[in-house]
């Protein structure tokens, strides 16, 4: 099992001034910065992230929303990382989530939802290898 995961505090988040908070409350829960950036994705880029979701009704609205504005991207590292981010973000309509969790704290709408959390151990490399080099893995 890999111990990383990959996360974006997406542009709704960044708009509202929450990168900050998103940041201390990921580090108090005990994830370890492996890699950070901020970066305003291109529509193609965003689309290209988002290309496993290209069938579904919300896909145009999605690579809308995350190429609105700066997104911060990060690998993080911990125990069991990508369940327990899962965890600690929430379910990914805030409607759903459960008190105490980012989504509930932060987020607006399902579509609007302040954070992304990798689904997989899989996915996670995959996600973090689109955005991050090796060089800039730490
Ligand atoms: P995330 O899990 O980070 O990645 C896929 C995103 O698609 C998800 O967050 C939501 O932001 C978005 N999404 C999922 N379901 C819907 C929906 N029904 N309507 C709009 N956006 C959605």
């Amino acid at each position: 099992m890999s111990n990383r995961t990959f996360t974006m505090i997406k542009p709704d988040a960044t708009e509202k001034g929450h990168t900050g908070a998103i940041l201390a409350k990921i580090n108090e829960a005990g994830f370890r910065i492996a890699a950070m950036k901020m970066i305003h994705l291109s529509k193609e880029k965003a689309g290209e992230f988002y290309a496993i979701h290209k069938e579904r009704p919300f896909y145009g609205e999605l690579v809308d929303f995350m190429s609105r504005g700066p997104i911060t991207a990060a690998i993080l590292e911990k125990d069991n990382a990508v369940e327990d981010f899962r965890k600690f973000i929430g379910a990914t309509n805030p409607a759903q989530a459960e008190e105490g969790t980012i989504r509930k704290m932060f987020a607006a709408s399902i579509g609007e939802n302040a954070i992304h959390g990798s689904d997989s151990d899989a996915n996670a490399i995959i996600e973090g290898d689109f955005f991050f080099s090796k060089l800039e893995q730490y």
